[in-house]
Protein backbone atom coordinates (compact mmCIF):
# COMPACT_ATOMS: atom_id res chain seq x y z
CA UNK A 1 0.00 0.00 0.00
CA UNK A 2 1.17 3.50 -0.94
CA UNK A 3 2.03 5.78 2.18
CA UNK A 4 -0.66 8.58 2.95
CA UNK A 5 0.41 11.69 1.62
CA UNK A 6 -0.64 15.03 1.65
CA UNK A 7 -0.16 18.20 -0.02
CA UNK A 8 -1.23 21.50 0.01
CA UNK A 9 -1.24 24.01 -3.08
CA UNK A 10 -1.22 27.70 -2.22
CA UNK A 11 -2.12 28.39 -6.16
CA UNK A 12 -1.49 32.08 -6.73
CA UNK A 13 -1.75 33.23 -2.97
CA UNK A 14 0.27 34.43 -0.58
CA UNK A 15 3.34 37.46 -0.35
CA UNK A 16 6.80 36.49 -0.13
CA UNK A 17 6.10 36.95 4.03
CA UNK A 18 2.84 35.56 4.75
CA UNK A 19 4.48 32.36 3.02
CA UNK A 20 6.95 32.49 5.40
CA UNK A 21 4.70 32.90 8.31
CA UNK A 22 2.21 30.55 7.02
CA UNK A 23 4.90 27.39 6.82
CA UNK A 24 5.94 28.55 9.97
CA UNK A 25 2.08 27.65 11.87
CA UNK A 26 1.98 24.93 9.70
CA UNK A 27 5.52 23.58 10.88
CA UNK A 28 4.47 23.64 14.41
CA UNK A 29 0.90 22.56 13.82
CA UNK A 30 2.20 19.14 11.43
CA UNK A 31 4.76 18.27 14.13
CA UNK A 32 4.47 14.91 15.34
CA UNK A 33 2.14 13.59 12.85
CA UNK A 34 3.97 10.08 11.41
CA UNK A 35 2.84 8.41 8.03
CA UNK A 36 1.48 10.56 6.45
CA UNK A 37 4.27 12.57 3.52
CA UNK A 38 4.05 16.17 3.75
CA UNK A 39 4.51 18.59 1.12
CA UNK A 40 4.01 22.19 0.67
CA UNK A 41 3.22 23.80 -2.58
CA UNK A 42 3.85 27.88 -2.60
CA UNK A 43 4.40 29.78 -5.65
CA UNK A 44 8.27 30.38 -6.85
CA UNK A 45 8.90 33.26 -5.67
CA UNK A 46 8.43 32.22 -1.89
CA UNK A 47 9.89 28.22 -2.25
CA UNK A 48 13.60 29.36 -0.81
CA UNK A 49 12.06 31.13 2.03
CA UNK A 50 10.06 28.47 2.63
CA UNK A 51 11.77 25.27 2.29
CA UNK A 52 14.51 27.69 4.84
CA UNK A 53 11.52 27.82 7.54
CA UNK A 54 10.83 23.85 6.87
CA UNK A 55 14.74 23.03 7.12
CA UNK A 56 14.75 20.02 9.74
CA UNK A 57 11.09 19.10 10.06
CA UNK A 58 9.30 16.41 7.85
CA UNK A 59 7.62 18.79 5.63
CA UNK A 60 8.65 18.62 2.13
CA UNK A 61 8.45 21.47 -0.58
CA UNK A 62 7.00 21.43 -4.05
CA UNK A 63 6.57 23.68 -7.06
CA UNK A 64 3.59 24.35 -8.70
CA UNK A 65 4.80 24.00 -12.29
CA UNK A 66 7.70 23.69 -14.43
CA UNK A 67 9.03 23.61 -17.63
CA UNK A 68 10.04 20.52 -19.81
CA UNK A 69 13.58 22.16 -21.26
CA UNK A 70 16.58 22.27 -19.37
CA UNK A 71 17.08 25.69 -20.20
CA UNK A 72 17.55 28.44 -22.47
CA UNK A 73 15.58 30.92 -24.47
CA UNK A 74 11.66 30.62 -22.81
CA UNK A 75 11.08 33.87 -21.10
CA UNK A 76 8.99 33.90 -17.57
CA UNK A 77 9.78 29.75 -17.02
CA UNK A 78 11.14 27.68 -14.43
CA UNK A 79 13.26 24.68 -15.32
CA UNK A 80 13.72 21.73 -13.14
CA UNK A 81 17.51 22.28 -12.07
CA UNK A 82 16.51 25.97 -10.83
CA UNK A 83 13.93 24.02 -8.54
CA UNK A 84 16.37 21.31 -7.69
CA UNK A 85 18.03 21.61 -3.99
CA UNK A 86 14.89 23.54 -2.65
CA UNK A 87 11.91 21.08 -4.21
CA UNK A 88 11.46 17.36 -4.39
CA UNK A 89 7.73 17.60 -6.05
CA UNK A 90 6.48 19.72 -8.76
CA UNK A 91 2.83 19.84 -9.63
CA UNK A 92 2.24 19.35 -13.41
CA UNK A 93 -0.39 19.23 -15.39
CA UNK A 94 -3.01 21.18 -12.94
CA UNK A 95 -6.98 21.48 -14.65
CA UNK A 96 -6.10 25.08 -14.27
CA UNK A 97 -3.01 25.02 -16.23
CA UNK A 98 -5.03 22.90 -18.77
CA UNK A 99 -7.87 24.71 -19.12
CA UNK A 100 -6.58 28.31 -18.77
CA UNK A 101 -3.33 28.36 -20.06
CA UNK A 102 -3.94 25.38 -22.94
CA UNK A 103 -1.54 22.95 -21.82
CA UNK A 104 -1.86 19.31 -23.30
CA UNK A 105 -0.62 15.96 -22.41
CA UNK A 106 2.25 16.16 -24.60
CA UNK A 107 4.17 19.01 -23.02
CA UNK A 108 3.00 17.78 -19.28
CA UNK A 109 4.28 14.67 -20.53
CA UNK A 110 7.82 16.00 -21.21
CA UNK A 111 7.73 18.08 -18.50
CA UNK A 112 6.81 14.59 -16.12
CA UNK A 113 9.98 13.35 -17.80
CA UNK A 114 12.06 16.23 -17.09
CA UNK A 115 10.98 15.99 -13.28
CA UNK A 116 11.73 12.56 -13.24
CA UNK A 117 15.21 12.80 -14.71
CA UNK A 118 15.61 15.86 -12.47
CA UNK A 119 14.82 13.99 -9.35
CA UNK A 120 11.83 15.78 -8.98
CA UNK A 121 8.31 13.69 -7.70
CA UNK A 122 5.91 14.94 -10.04
CA UNK A 123 2.19 15.20 -8.82
CA UNK A 124 0.82 14.68 -12.39
CA UNK A 125 -3.01 15.91 -12.06
CA UNK A 126 -5.81 14.74 -14.00
CA UNK A 127 -9.78 14.99 -13.97
CA UNK A 128 -12.21 15.85 -16.21
CA UNK A 129 -15.13 18.84 -16.86
CA UNK A 130 -18.41 18.98 -15.36
CA UNK A 131 -19.68 18.91 -19.01
CA UNK A 132 -17.28 15.36 -19.66
CA UNK A 133 -18.98 13.63 -17.10
CA UNK A 134 -22.55 14.40 -17.38
CA UNK A 135 -21.76 13.08 -21.12
CA UNK A 136 -20.64 10.19 -19.46
CA UNK A 137 -16.95 10.72 -20.80
CA UNK A 138 -14.91 11.11 -17.57
CA UNK A 139 -13.45 7.38 -17.21
CA UNK A 140 -12.14 7.70 -20.94
CA UNK A 141 -10.58 11.07 -20.32
CA UNK A 142 -8.96 10.88 -17.62
CA UNK A 143 -7.50 7.43 -18.82
CA UNK A 144 -6.21 9.66 -21.75
CA UNK A 145 -4.78 12.10 -19.63
CA UNK A 146 -2.51 9.08 -17.73
CA UNK A 147 -1.51 7.43 -20.83
CA UNK A 148 -1.08 10.92 -22.33
CA UNK A 149 0.99 12.39 -19.10
CA UNK A 150 3.15 9.16 -18.04
CA UNK A 151 3.64 7.86 -21.67
CA UNK A 152 6.84 6.71 -22.31
CA UNK A 153 8.06 5.99 -18.43
CA UNK A 154 9.46 3.10 -17.52
CA UNK A 155 8.10 1.07 -15.05
CA UNK A 156 10.37 2.12 -12.48
CA UNK A 157 9.83 5.93 -13.47
CA UNK A 158 5.94 5.34 -12.58
CA UNK A 159 6.70 4.02 -9.10
CA UNK A 160 8.56 7.26 -8.52
CA UNK A 161 5.57 9.60 -9.48
CA UNK A 162 2.25 10.74 -8.04
CA UNK A 163 -1.16 10.86 -9.27
CA UNK A 164 -3.76 12.69 -7.94
CA UNK A 165 -7.64 12.83 -9.40
CA UNK A 166 -8.77 16.40 -9.79
CA UNK A 167 -12.35 16.91 -11.11
CA UNK A 168 -12.60 20.07 -12.25
CA UNK A 169 -15.97 20.72 -11.05
CA UNK A 170 -15.12 20.13 -7.66
CA UNK A 171 -12.21 22.43 -7.41
CA UNK A 172 -12.49 25.69 -5.25
CA UNK A 173 -16.65 25.36 -5.78
CA UNK A 174 -17.22 23.60 -2.31
CA UNK A 175 -18.57 20.66 -4.05
CA UNK A 176 -16.41 17.84 -3.79
CA UNK A 177 -16.99 14.66 -5.29
CA UNK A 178 -18.99 12.31 -3.27
CA UNK A 179 -17.21 9.42 -1.82
CA UNK A 180 -18.50 6.68 -4.10
CA UNK A 181 -17.58 9.18 -7.24
CA UNK A 182 -13.87 9.15 -6.08
CA UNK A 183 -13.35 5.16 -5.02
CA UNK A 184 -14.94 4.63 -8.66
CA UNK A 185 -12.39 6.83 -10.43
CA UNK A 186 -9.78 5.98 -8.21
CA UNK A 187 -9.76 2.44 -8.67
CA UNK A 188 -9.82 3.09 -12.43
CA UNK A 189 -7.11 5.03 -12.01
CA UNK A 190 -4.75 2.49 -10.45
CA UNK A 191 -6.25 -0.41 -12.97
CA UNK A 192 -4.48 2.00 -15.68
CA UNK A 193 -1.41 2.77 -13.68
CA UNK A 194 -1.42 -0.93 -13.28
CA UNK A 195 -1.53 -1.69 -17.04
CA UNK A 196 1.11 1.04 -17.81
CA UNK A 197 3.20 -0.58 -14.95
CA UNK A 198 2.38 -3.64 -12.93
CA UNK A 199 -0.10 -4.67 -10.38
CA UNK A 200 2.81 -4.55 -7.71
CA UNK A 201 4.15 -1.01 -8.76
CA UNK A 202 0.34 0.54 -9.10
CA UNK A 203 -0.13 -0.28 -5.38
CA UNK A 204 2.55 1.82 -4.47
CA UNK A 205 1.75 4.63 -6.08
CA UNK A 206 0.16 7.23 -4.27
CA UNK A 207 -3.29 8.08 -5.84
CA UNK A 208 -4.69 11.54 -4.13
CA UNK A 209 -8.11 13.33 -4.47
CA UNK A 210 -8.49 16.74 -4.95
CA UNK A 211 -11.40 19.04 -5.19
CA UNK A 212 -12.91 20.69 -2.35
CA UNK A 213 -11.19 18.27 0.28
CA UNK A 214 -12.01 20.43 3.72
CA UNK A 215 -12.09 19.40 7.49
CA UNK A 216 -15.70 17.87 7.44
CA UNK A 217 -15.13 15.05 4.25
CA UNK A 218 -11.50 14.65 4.73
CA UNK A 219 -11.94 11.10 7.45
CA UNK A 220 -14.39 9.91 5.10
CA UNK A 221 -12.49 10.43 1.67
CA UNK A 222 -9.30 8.60 3.47
CA UNK A 223 -11.38 5.65 4.47
CA UNK A 224 -11.67 5.20 0.78
CA UNK A 225 -9.61 2.13 -0.70
CA UNK A 226 -7.66 3.58 -3.46
CA UNK A 227 -7.01 6.79 -2.00
CA UNK A 228 -3.72 7.32 -0.16
CA UNK A 229 -3.81 10.72 0.54
CA UNK A 230 -5.17 14.77 -0.69
CA UNK A 231 -3.99 17.61 -2.96
CA UNK A 232 -5.73 20.61 -1.14
CA UNK A 233 -5.77 23.95 -2.40
CA UNK A 234 -8.18 26.52 -0.35
CA UNK A 235 -7.79 24.77 2.78
CA UNK A 236 -4.36 24.44 2.54
CA UNK A 237 -3.85 28.09 3.13
CA UNK A 238 -5.78 27.94 6.98
CA UNK A 239 -3.12 25.87 8.90
CA UNK A 240 -5.43 24.16 11.55
CA UNK A 241 -7.56 22.88 8.69
CA UNK A 242 -4.56 21.62 7.06
CA UNK A 243 -3.39 19.87 9.94
CA UNK A 244 -6.81 18.48 10.78
CA UNK A 245 -6.56 16.85 6.95
CA UNK A 246 -3.23 15.71 7.55
CA UNK A 247 -4.25 13.92 10.59
CA UNK A 248 -7.16 12.71 8.76
CA UNK A 249 -5.15 10.38 6.27
CA UNK A 250 -2.54 9.82 9.26
CA UNK A 251 -5.22 7.41 10.41
CA UNK A 252 -5.70 5.68 6.98
CA UNK A 253 -5.34 2.14 7.53
P1 LIG B 1 -9.44 23.19 -3.86
O1 LIG B 1 -8.27 23.04 -4.96
O2 LIG B 1 -9.08 22.30 -2.70
O3 LIG B 1 -9.45 24.64 -3.50
O4 LIG B 1 -10.70 22.74 -4.50
C1 LIG B 1 -7.65 21.81 -5.20
C2 LIG B 1 -6.60 21.97 -6.28
O5 LIG B 1 -6.87 22.66 -7.28
O6 LIG B 1 -5.49 21.42 -6.19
Amino acid sequence: MANAFVAGNWKMNTSISEATMLARSLRSGLLGIDGVTQVICPPFVSLAGVAAELAGSNIKVGAQNMHSEIKGAFTGEIAGSMLKGICDYVILGHSERRQLLGEMDDFINAKVRTALETGITPILCVGETLEQRDNGEAAAIVQGQLQGGLLGLSAEQIEQSVVAYEPVWAIGTGRAATPEMAQEMMGLIRQEVGRLSSVGIASNVPLLYGGSVNTENCLHLASLKDLDGALVGGASLKPDDFVAITKAFGTRI
